[in-house]
């Protein structure tokens, strides 16, 4: 098969290209800067600046990953547009490239897994969330609804859409466990605020099989929540890597620190929804890594 992939040369997307190659699938990559990307990914990938550069290659499977980190910056309110854009102008790229493909009578893809994320639910407390809960409105909610409403609009040409409201990734080489281990190694770590919070995980290796899941199973489609089947709260997550490591973790950060240092960005960090990965379960998804403590085994080994 040959799959499409935006934000392939990201953290996420270069194991999935990988792992697409080890099973001998051809991989398309779209990269602002394609030979950044090249420098990164196996050479057999065919990278190219946008995916209407892809007309004359028709994909079969779309993977839409692509969009400015969530954490980068404060989100001021051109932070909050280039957050949005970025994920937008992508994904409209990709329902273009359907209908140039509609209009050339070239096959079109099957399917396209677009990326969304636990943000999408807003702070829930510590209510049991699954595809099916109602989202609080705020910022990170309204940014993957219209993501999602983007990506939908690929139904139109007939395209089978899966939606992945995915946790925080979790894996060696990149992502926030990357940013928390250096202060966790000196035992300078600690639960954010009240620490309740929940923080719905995943193990990298894990999200890319469930990309893979969704790609091959014709009857799925809509909203999967892509996190595994036991979340923890923030200080849970804390206690278990400040475990692992070996190291105390006594020093909580405040609420307080957080809102004046980060603004609105801290909602990331003090509020988080306790989402269960109800519909890839009911299709019979297998998650390898079910427990943080196995997660952080694997990671940490
Ligand atoms: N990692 C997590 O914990 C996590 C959690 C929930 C949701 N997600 C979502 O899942 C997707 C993949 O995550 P990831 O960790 O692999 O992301 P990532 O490493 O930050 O990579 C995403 C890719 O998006 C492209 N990109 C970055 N900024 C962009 C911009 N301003 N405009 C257009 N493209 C841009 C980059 O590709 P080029 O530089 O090659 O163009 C980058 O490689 C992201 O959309 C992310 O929001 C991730």
């Amino acid at each position: 098969m040959r799959v499409l992939i935006t934000g392939g040369s990201g953290f996420v997307g270069q194991r999935l290209c990988q792992r697409l190659i080890e099973a001998e699938h051809r991989v398309q990559v779209v990269s602002r800067d394609p030979e950044a990307a090249r420098s990164r990914l196996p050479e057999s990938v065919d990278v190219r600046r946008s995916a209407l550069d892809f007309v004359d290659a028709p994909p079969e499977a779309l993977v839409n990953l692509a969009g400015e980190s969530i954490a980068a910056k404060r989100w001021s309110d051109d932070q909050k547009e280039k957050l949005l854009d970025s994920r937008l102008n992508v994904t409209r790229e990709l329902v273009g490239l359907c209908e140039q493909l509609q209009q050339t009578g070239a096959r079109m893809p099957r399917v396209m897994v677009s990326g969304s994320a636990m943000g999408y639910y807003g702070d829930q407390g510590d209510r049991e969330v699954t595809e099916e809960t109602t989202a609080h409105d705020e910022f990170a909610h309204r940014l993957c609804r219209r993501w999602e409403e983007a990506a939908r609009k690929a139904e139109s040409f007939g395209v089978r859409v899966a939606l992945l409201r995915t946790g925080l990734v979790l894996d060696q080489g990149g992502g926030s466990l990357e940013k928390m281990l250096p202060p966790f190694k000196l035992g300078l770590g600690g639960r954010f605020g009240s620490g309740e919070q929940y923080m719905p995980w995943i193990h990298r290796e894990d999200l890319v099989r469930a990309i893979l899941f969704l790609l091959e199973h014709d009857e799925l489609a809509g909203a999967f929540n892509g996190s595994a089947p036991h979340p923890v709260t923030n200080a849970e997550f804390t206690r278990t890597l400040a475990g692992h490591l070996k190291r105390p973790a006594f020093l909580p950060v405040p609420a307080i620190a957080l809102e004046t240092a980060l603004g609105e960005m801290a909602r990331l960090l003090l509020t988080g929804a306790d989402m269960r990965p109800a519909r890839l379960l009911e299709a019979g998804f297998d998650f390898q890594f079910e427990t943080l403590e196995g997660a952080l085994e694997d990671i940490l080994a």
